[in-house]
């Protein structure tokens, strides 16, 4: 028997015309089958298939240049970091730009790291890492840590210490979250780390340092 229903969904009113019990209908995606999506009195529900593996989606063929894409990320200003790690006595970090907010409930965070970085394996052998945000005086530190031809001077300068897991901790950086590594995404060239954090330096009076269209600068408001 179908009745007609309706429901609120983002203050629009939507009628459905359904069985009183409910309606579904097999939700399918390129061809795969993803899950159901149905309405009830009063509700639209959709549910997944609670082992459907979105990488077994084929990749869309669509050819995006890798220059086009470079150029659009180009435009996107980010705060720098130095991710940090360390294995037995010895230190090992990188300049990032690719790190954001996961949850704050647990407090998480995420960094993406070339899988050809000095600091890769090591982040992954000893499951720890720490991401330091630089200020606007750490602009030489940001260049050491990007230049593998600059390697040797790493951790020369600055003031580095330690908090909770050992990771390399820069003691005047505007925040350090030092990290246990927790789920890996190996992704293309790059590794996602996700990370637990375990403890939390802060210094806000600093001005932080910017990386925008390929050059470092500070944020004018
Ligand atoms: C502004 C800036 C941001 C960067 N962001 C990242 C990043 O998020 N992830 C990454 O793997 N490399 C990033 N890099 C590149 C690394 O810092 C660089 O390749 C570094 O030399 C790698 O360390 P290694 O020399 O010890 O291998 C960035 C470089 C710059 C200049």
């Amino acid at each position: 028997m179908a009745v007609h229903t309706s429901t609120d969904i983002g203050g629009q009113n939507y009628r459905f015309a359904v069985p009183w019990t409910a309606a579904a209908a097999v939700f399918i995606m390129r061809g795969r089958r993803l899950g159901t999506v149905g309405a009830a009195p009063g509700e639209v529900f959709m549910s997944l298939l609670d082992d459907f593996d979105f990488d077994t989606l084929s990749a869309p063929v669509v050819a995006v240049d890798s220059d086009d894409f470079r150029e659009g990320m180009r435009q996107l200003a980010a705060g720098v970091t130095i991710v940090t790690t360390s294995i037995g006595d010895q230190r090992i970090g990188l300049t990032a730009t690719a790190v954001c907010s996961l949850s704050a409930e647990p407090p998480m965070l995420l960094a993406c790291v070339n899988r050809e970085a000095g600091a890769h394996d090591p982040a992954l052998q000893s499951r720890v890492f720490c991401v330091n945000v630089l200020g606007a005086q750490h602009l030489d530190l940001a260049t050491q840590f990007a230049s593998s031809d600059r390697a040797h001077e790493r951790f020369t300068t600055g003031e580095w210490g330690t908090l909770e897991t050992g990771a390399p901790v820069l003691m005047d950086s505007l925040a350090s979250f030092d990290c246990l590594l927790g789920q890996t995404l190996r992704a293309e060239t790059h590794t996602v780390l996700t990370g637990r954090v375990q403890a939390v330096r802060t210094d806000p009076a600093q001005e932080p340092l910017l990386y925008s269209r390929g050059a470092f600068g500070t944020f004018a408001a």
